[in-house]
């Protein structure tokens, strides 16, 4: 089956297309019944209907196309609940078998409803960093000014600069700019700074808001383009004087907190956004992660794991961080940040922003880097009807018939509740966020009547568009439960790209409690149960092993999860396995398996088109040149005899076009990807022996691994760096054992 093409239709793709039939059975098959869903994916020719859609009078799900519906009663089933339920009379008027409603159209399994009446324009909150190079700071502000013309007209901007303190920008005022100064070290309570900024006045509780006032702080974008380039103009690193042996003092995490106290005035059925830029520690203040010291460095793997004195400040300044998102959460506020910086800058504290929010985390060594550049550009792009490609206060609703419930979402989101859940806050949401739900069927025995009942799940998508109208995006999809007792058929509709994602999201899920070590053997022990479930073999006989292909690439997938940027921390600091992580926990399905098992191209001079070849040691040969991609960054390495070549200038030379074509194509090829991929990812050209040559030796199979020790014991499955083929025998060799 072809489970990509599905996907175009409704954004989603499950572990299992026909579903274990009971609780014991759903034990037995290892791998969650569980999906990946894209609410808001590019489906073309979907339906926008313009009207409030009708609701199932007791489980409030909406009209689909899986509702049976009896054209003499004008009425229709509820496959959730199974509530019968009138049409409204301007629908059953004209209801035949002919004139159908789309809603219930058998293809119209996602539609989106565009609900009367809009809301305003979204606001856009700006924090920046000035505790940074002045040519830094320069990229800041060009990046800031070309987007601003980007932004719908009538979308609020806001401007906070923040160093030793805290400045809020007027930008509605004529005349000289003014800004009100915070002292960075000094927590105030969201209505202290609003009475600071004038917009309430705690004497007088009962008066309203000062609109006025908060007008001058959040402005219409068309209103304060001159002042806000104006004021960019003039921004300076900050001047505040650094002591010898210290850390410039920082203070982001109150810039932050004063942000979302004056956003917290405004905002309550309007998308909005706190962007904050920052290009290194902050090192004063609440959500302080490391002292303004230089002899004190900041924490690393080692260090959280023995809980040492690096990491005094941490508990704190995760639970102040926790504090503002929980704020974020109440109000809709989505939170994104933006780092330059070398090294690490606290990130790890500072997750919960962007993760609970639905925000996003791009990292970078620097502000001049293309990977911050072009991925704030692409951030604010808009789409052929000129807007944003973003979404606002998403929230998921689930519905599923009783043979089963959702019991887990993975991704950025919030549940509502903690037991039996249906609704998920996600925040921000673009057309790539996808979120990873997991289902516990709860049938204790199969169904007599039937060999395949079919079981129904819809998902409901309220959001704001970036046009300001509200909408409710739909998906209703059935599935059927598998005849008791056929794994054949459960093989069949067995999807292993999607599986491999849910389990990886699973697995970085399991990374938040346990040790990672731990987490890959637990994935080990699940894929030699899955195997031994689901091939052919003679017990105890390695030889007779069989795996069909609906299995045949899993175990690969798994062998390369095992070594990726997920579950090895050993090369990465906090602060880079945040970001890798939170991507993963982002995207689809394409996306997160290259993350998973990077795609290897290979250029020759036989070919005039690359070629996919093996992520193996073997593919890196003289005469080739091969891209690697690996989502987040994108390598070109050149072999020994493609460098001589170069060298030599054949490339130049009559008769020797080919040539120059190859060396080409590569970076051709690799330009494309970059363009379209968001976050931008780097860029890296190598050649043997290089210091970036290590950015492909650690992804691809080892050449040859260090043989496994033959102690099977339960706790040690794999040695760590073994090759795929001795990986692959040992699983056959466990899977067929008789336990
Ligand atoms: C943040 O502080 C750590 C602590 O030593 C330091 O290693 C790192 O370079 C700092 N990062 C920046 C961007 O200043
Ligand atoms: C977010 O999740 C937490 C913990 O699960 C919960 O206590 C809180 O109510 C949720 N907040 C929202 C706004 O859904
Ligand atoms: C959650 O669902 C289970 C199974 O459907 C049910 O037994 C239980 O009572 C539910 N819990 C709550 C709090 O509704
Ligand atoms: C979504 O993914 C596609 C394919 O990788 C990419 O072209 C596009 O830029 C992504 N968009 C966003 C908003 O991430
Ligand atoms: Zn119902």
């Amino acid at each position: 089956m072809d489970f990509s093409e599905k996907e175009e239709s409704d954004g989603i793709r499950f572990s299992w297309n026909y579903w274990p039939h009971s609780k014991g059975m759903q034990a037995d098959v290892v791998v969650p019944v569980s999906c990946l869903y894209t609410p808001l994916k590019d489906i073309e020719g979907i339906q926008m209907l313009e009207y409030n859609p009708i609701c199932c009078r007791s489980c409030k799900g909406i009209l689909n196309p899986s509702a049976h519906i009896d054209f003499k009663f004008k009425s229709w089933r509820c496959p959730f609940c199974g509530s019968e339920n009138h049409f409204p009379n301007h629908y059953s008027q004209h209801l035949t078998e002919v004139n159908l409603p789309p809603e219930v159209v058998k293809t119209y399994t996602t539609v989106e409803y565009v609900l009367p009446g809009s809301s305003e324009k979204p606001v856009f909150l700006l924090v920046i960093d000035t505790c940074i190079e002045e040519s830094e700071l320069a990229e800041i502000k060009d990046s800031v000014q070309q987007s601003l013309t980007l932004l719908p007209e009538d979308a609020l901007v806001g401007l906070i600069t923040f160093g030793k303190h805290v400045f809020v920008h007027e930008l509605g005022s004529p005349g000289f700019p003014k800004s009100y100064v915070f002292k960075g070290d000094k927590v105030k309570t969201p209505a202290q700074i609003q009475e600071a900024l004038k917009i309430i006045n705690t004497n007088n509780p009962t008066a309203a808001r000062n609109q006025q006032n908060l007008k001058k702080f959040l402005v219409p974008v068309a209103d304060c383009e001159v002042n806000l380039n104006n004021i960019l103009d003039d921004l300076q690193p900050d001047p505040f004087p650094v002591p010898q042996g210290h850390r410039t003092p920082r203070c982001t995490g109150n810039a932050i907190d004063i942000a979302m106290g004056l956003l917290e005035c405004i905002v309550g059925v309007r998308g909005s956004r706190i962007i904050t830029m920052v290009g290194g520690n902050c090192t004063f203040g609440p959500g302080k992660v490391v002292d303004e010291k230089l002899t004190v460095t900041i924490r690393s793997h080692h260090d959280i794991l023995k809980q040492n004195e690096k990491t005094v400040y941490m508990k704190d300044a995760m639970s102040f961080y926790e504090g503002i998102s929980t704020r974020a959460l109440k109000k809709g506020i989505v939170m994104d940040l933006f780092v330059a910086s070398v090294d690490q800058s606290g990130v790890l504290e500072m997750k919960s922003l962007f993760e609970r929010t639905g925000g996003y985390y791009i990292m970078t060594d620097s502000f001049q880097n293309p990977v911050y550049k072009e991925s704030f550009q692409k951030f604010f792009t808009v789409d052929d009807d000129g807007h944003l490609k973003m979404g606002f206060l998403g929230k998921i609703n689930i519905f599923t018939s009783k043979e089963f419930k959702c019991n887990k979402c993975i991704g950025a989101c919030n549940a509502s509740g903690v037991e039996n859940i249906t609704e998920w806050n996600v925040g921000g949401i673009d057309k790539n966020s996808s979120l990873a739900f997991y289902f516990d069927i709860l049938a204790s025995k199969p169904h007599s009547s039937n060999a395949h009942p079919p079981v129904f799940l819809q998902f409901q998508t309220k959001y704001q568009h970036s046009d300001g109208s509200n909408r409710i995006r739909v998906t209703t999809v059935a599935r059927c439960l598998a005849a008791p007792d056929d794994t054949r058929e459960l093989a069949y509709g067995f999807d292993q790209e999607a599986a491999s994602v849910l389990m990886a999201r699973y697995a970085v899920e399991r990374c938040k409690t346990d040790e990672p070590l731990d987490v890959i053997r637990w994935l080990d022990r699940m894929l030699i149960k899955l195997v031994s479930k689901f091939a052919g073999y003679k017990r105890d006989d390695p030889n007779s092993f069989r795996l069909s292909r609906e299995f045949s690439l899993y175990p690969q997938f798994m062998f390369y999860l095992r070594r990726s940027q997920f579950l090895q921390t050993f090369n990465a600091s906090p602060d880079e396995t945040v970001y890798y992580r939170s991507l993963l926990l982002r995207e689809s399905v394409a996306n997160s398996l290259v993350m998973i098992q990077p795609a290897l191209l290979q250029y020759t001079t036989d070919s005039d088109h690359p070629i996919p070849v093996l992520l193996d040691s073997t593919s890196m040969k003289s005469d080739v040149i091969l891209l690697l991609d690996t989502f987040f960054y994108i390598l070109v390495w050149h072999g020994e005899n493609i460098i001589q070549w170069k060298k030599d200038g054949y490339h130049e030379m009559e008769g020797y076009e080919g040539l120059k074509d190859m060396f080409e194509s590569p970076r051709e090829d690799a330009k494309v990807i970059i363009q379209d991929r968001f976050p931008t990812p780097r860029y890296y050209i190598s050649k043997p022996g290089d210091g970036h040559e290590r950015k492909i030796k650690s992804r691809i199979n080892p050449a040859s691994g260090k043989s496994t020790s033959d102690n099977d014991d339960e706790n040690n499955i794999f040695t760590e760096d073994v090759s795929l083929k001795i990986f692959m025998s040992h699983l056959i060799k466990l899977a067929v054992q008789s336990s």
